[in-house]
C-alpha cells in the first residue's frame, strides 16, 4: 500500500514513529505492507517510488527541518498529488477554516486522481463534506477522518459502528479539549486569560487559539459530526456559535454554588447546531475536566451511551490514521 503524506507536524512525525513500531504486527494482523512514496512539508518533498526509508526520513525533518533534504536530488514537486502513483493520500496540513486551504485543494486532487484520503485536517471537512463525500463516491475511493473528532478516541466509529442498527436522535458534547483546560483551571480559580497561558505553556492550544476559544474548532468537529452521523448535509455556516471568551471567574463560581459546570457544549439536536457555553451538572457523564473530551448519544432503542476520551495529541490521532487505514485495505484489495 502506497501511501503520501502530506504534512510532517506534530501527527505526521506521530503517524511515522507508528508506523515504524507496528510494521511486524500490521502485516501479521491486517496483510497491509504501507510504504511511504512521497512525504511534503512547507518546504518541499521526499520522494522514492521504492519507499522512504522512515528513520532516515525522521532523522532528517528533525536536523533540516525539512523533509526536502532526505536527498540531494530535487523530485519534481509540481502537481505530485496527480502525477505520483499511490493508494492513499493522508492530508495532515494546519486547519485552515476559511478557504480550506490548502487541504481543500490537495484532498480534491487526491480523490479526483482516484487515491483514497485519510485526513485529520478539519477545515475541508468543515467546508465542504457534503461534496467531498459526493467526490469520493463518484471516484469509487474513500474519505475517511476519525482523527478530525476526538483525536485518538474513537467518536466517529462509536456512534457509526458500534450503535449500528439504532437510530441516533440527538447527541451532545465537549468536543474541544482546550476550551475544557481553560474552563477546568477557571473553576480552580485561574482568570480566562491566565489558565490560556497555562493552556499555551503545556502546548493544548492550536497555534490559532482563536479557533480554539471563539467555538469554531468545536463547530467544525460539530459539523463533520452531523454529516457522518446524522447524514445532514451542512457546513459551519449552519452553526450556531459562540466561545468561551466573555466568561467570568464570578459566572464559574456562581455554577459552581449549585455543584454545576460551565463547559463548551456543542450540540446537535432537531436539526439544529449550536456550541456554545451551558451550565451542566457535575453528574452528568459529559461533565469531564482537564483536556478530556465526551459525547453522549441518545439513541431510539439504546438509550444514551457517552463515549470519554483524550481529544488531541499526535500519537493518538496518529493512531486514528491506522485505524482508517485499516478500514480503507479492508475495503479494497490492495498491495
Ligand atoms: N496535534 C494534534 O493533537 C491534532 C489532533 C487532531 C487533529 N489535528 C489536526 O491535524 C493537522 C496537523 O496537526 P499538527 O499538530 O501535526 O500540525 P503541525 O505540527 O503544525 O504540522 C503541520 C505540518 O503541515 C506542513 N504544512 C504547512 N503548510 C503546508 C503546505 N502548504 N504544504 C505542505 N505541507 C504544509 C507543515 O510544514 P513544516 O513542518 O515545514 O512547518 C507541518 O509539517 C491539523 O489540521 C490539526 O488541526 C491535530
Amino acid at each position: 500500500m502506497r501511501l503520501i503524506i502530506c504534512g510532517m507536524g506534530v501527527v505526521g512525525q506521530s503517524f511515522i514513529k507508528l508506523l515504524i513500531n507496528s510494521s511486524d504486527s500490521l502485516y501479521k494482523k491486517y496483510g497491509i505492507r504501507p510504504r511511504v512514496v512521497a512525504c511534503i512539508d512547507s518546504n518541499g518533498m521526499a520522494f522514492s517510488q521504492t519507499g522512504l526509508d522512515l528513520e532516515k526520513l525522521l532523522s532528517v525533518k528533525e536536523k533540516f527541518r525539512t523533509v526536502a533534504k532526505y536527498s540531494d536530488e530535487k523530485p519534481n514537486f509540481e502537481n505530485y498529488i496527480e502525477n505520483i502513483d499511490a493508494e492513499v493520500f493522508l492530508e495532515l496540513t494546519p486547519t485552515n477554516l476559511i478557504s480550506g486551504e490548502p487541504g481543500l485543494s490537495n484532498i480534491i486532487s487526491a480523490l479526483r486522481t482516484q487515491k483514497n484520503v485519510i485526513t485529520v485536517n478539519k477545515g475541508p471537512l468543515a467546508l465542504s463534506f457534503p461534496s467531498l463525500m459526493e467526490l469520493s463516491e463518484y471516484n469509487n475511493v474513500m474519505l475517511r477522518f476519525s482523527g478530525t473528532v476526538g483525536g485518538g478516541t474513537p467518536v466517529l466509529e462509536f456512534a457509526k459502528h458500534c450503535l449500528k442498527g439504532d437510530k441516533i436522535t440527538s447527541f451532545i458534547g465537549i468536543l474541544n479539549g482546550t476550551t475544557n483546560y481553560i474552563l477546568t483551571k477557571m473553576s480552580e480559580g485561574l482568570t480566562f486569560e491566565d489558565a490560556l497561558k497555562v493552556a499555551k505553556m503545556k502546548g493544548y492550544a492550536e497555534a490559532n487559539v482563536s479557533l480554539d476559544v471563539n467555538g469554531d474548532d468545536a463547530a467544525a468537529k460539530l459539523v463533520i459530526m452531523a454529516n457522518w452521523i446524522m447524514g445532514y448535509k451542512v457546513t459551519i455556516k449552519d452553526v450556531y456559535k459562540r466561545g468561551i471568551t466573555d466568561i467570568k471567574l464570578e459566572d464559574i463560581n456562581e455554577a459552581l454554588k449549585k455543584r454545576k459546570y460551565i463547559k463548551l457544549i456543542a450540540m446537535c439536536d432537531n436539526r439544529n447546531l449550536s456550541v456554545q457555553p451551558s451550565i451542566v451538572s457535575k453528574d452528568d457523564p459529559i461533565c469531564v475536566n482537564g483536556t478530556l473530551n465526551a459525547v453522549t448519544f441518545k439513541s431510539e432503542h439504546s438509550g444514551d451511551q457517552t463515549i470519554i476520551g483524550k481529544g488531541a495529541g499526535g500519537m493518538e490521532t496518529a493512531s486514528s490514521i491506522l485505524r482508517d487505514l485499516i478500514e480503507i485495505k479492508e475495503n479494497f484489495s490492495m498491495p
